[in-house]
């Protein structure tokens, strides 16, 4: 029987979750109903949504949706609520000496607040249950057995069992040194993924802070699962659901896909010494530290260490100069980058930025003859930006990639 499945992304990148989702298994994995975050499809089982959860990079969290429908943004869709969250079998998830919280995201104007979503939800399973089996199940609010999920975006309301955990999947739990701007993790394997780049190819970030984008490549390179370096801290592990499956062995099952010998030419600089040995022991703890270079260095100097065709793909999360910093001397990180990738990079080179900027990318691209390629429009934390794709303007490539998609 086929499980309608949730997962929440970063806003702007479903297209790239949808199709990594694809590549891993299920089916018809496209954005919900339009709405930002939220990429829908099937699993076969319940197992196979576990796996998702374990092995994509792209995602925050994964849902098994047990009901969704339409709720209003009144008082009263709070008693639509409650009869929703109430139509659904619970026993099937929760066992008799089970425990279980309700977690609850809101986004869009309502006349309520999550705290609310939360109350009037955990009410409704424990009167169902109630009713249905007689018993009164069991809150706990730390650590429960089983997280009940409730997404409400405007009028649309989903409600599942939460697979991932109070920590959602960014947290990869490699990083051991945190930089003050640092990327999203989602957000750099999402800037891997739209480059379509191949471990072969010489990939640079010479604005690499903590070194979060070529981590990514490199454990994408070796096909290290995203949830690799948080085994722990899976919901799906104390689901009743699965009291007879054995996940130490079968999270070890799933990681045989990984190819810990693969190689690939990684590159990071940064001006900041401490941001560079910083980075360094994230890739050490990430297991990748062999197979990517780290260098003090300001990006001026990039052409001086690449000769002209020997890179690739530049992929950098320049400094944004909005909350920190002079827009100044963020602008001329911007126009700085485009220079050397197009000193460095060869006629099918890419570039890929994110940036609350792009318009600083996209005045200056033509001069130095890139071509935009792709716009993805994203939220980093709470700040809009975009992900830019460019190309050399005279690249020869395939058809899906000749024209501006903005996403
Ligand atoms: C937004 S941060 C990058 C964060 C990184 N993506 C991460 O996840 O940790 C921008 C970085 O650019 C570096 N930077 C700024 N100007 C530079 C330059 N001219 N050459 C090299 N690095 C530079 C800063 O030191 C800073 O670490």
């Amino acid at each position: 029987m086929p499980y309608t499945a949730l997962f929440t992304t970063a806003r702007g990148i479903e297209e790239i979750v949808a199709r990594e989702l694809q590549k891993l298994g299920g089916e018809g994995w496209e954005r919900w109903s339009g709405l930002s975050g939220w990429v829908k499809g099937t699993v076969d089982s319940p197992l196979t949504l576990a796996r998702l959860c374990y092995c994509a990079r792209t995602v925050h969290r994964g849902v098994l949706v047990l009901a969704e429908g339409q709720i209003r943004r009144t008082q009263e869709g709070l008693e639509d609520l409650y009869e929703l969250v109430k139509s659904v079998d619970w026993t099937e998830w929760l066992t008799p000496t089970t425990t279980f919280c309700v977690r609850a995201n809101r986004h869009g104007r309502h006349q309520f607040q999550s705290p609310d979503i939360e109350r009037v939800s955990g009410q409704a399973v424990i009167d169902r249950i109630m009713e249905q089996a007689g018993h009164r199940q069991k809150v706990r609010l730390t650590n429960p057995d089983v997280l009940v999920r409730v997404e409400v975006a405007g009028e649309t309301c989903v409600i599942g069992i939460d697979f991932v955990g109070e920590e959602a999947l960014h947290r990869r739990g490699y990083r051991v040194y945190d930089h003050p701007a640092a990327l999203s993790t989602v957000l750099a394997a999402a800037m891997v993924l739209m480059a379509q780049w191949q471990p072969e190819e010489r990939l640079v970030d010479p604005m690499c802070g903590s070194g979060t984008i070529l981590i990514e490549a490199a454990l994408f390179a070796r096909k290290v699962p995203g949830g690799f370096f948080r085994k722990d801290q899976f919901a799906f592990r104390s689901l009743p659901y699965f009291s007879g499956v054995n996940f130490d062995d079968l999270l070890l099952e799933w990681d045989t896909q990984a190819e810990w010998q693969v190689r690939a030419p990684l590159f990071g600089s940064d001006l900041s010494p401490k941001h560079i040995a910083g980075a360094q022991q994230n890739a050490e703890r990430a297991l990748v530290a062999d197979t990517i270079e780290w260098q003090v260095m300001d990006a001026a100097e990039l052409p001086q260490r690449f000769s002209r065709g020997s890179v690739q793909c530049l992929m950098s999360n320049p400094p944004f100069g909005v909350r920190s910093g002079s827009p100044a001397r963020a602008r001329e990180a911007h126009r700085l980058l485009l220079q050397v990738a197009h000193d460095v990079l060869g006629d099918d080179g890419r570039i890929v930025v994110i940036t609350p900027h792009p318009e600083w990318l996209e005045d200056l691209a033509p001069y130095l003859d890139f071509a935009l390629v792709q716009r993805y429009e994203v939220l980093h934390g709470d700040l809009p930006a975009a992900i830019l794709l460019l190309r050399r303007a005279n690249a020869q490539v395939g058809t899906d990639q000749t024209e501006v998609h903005h996403s």
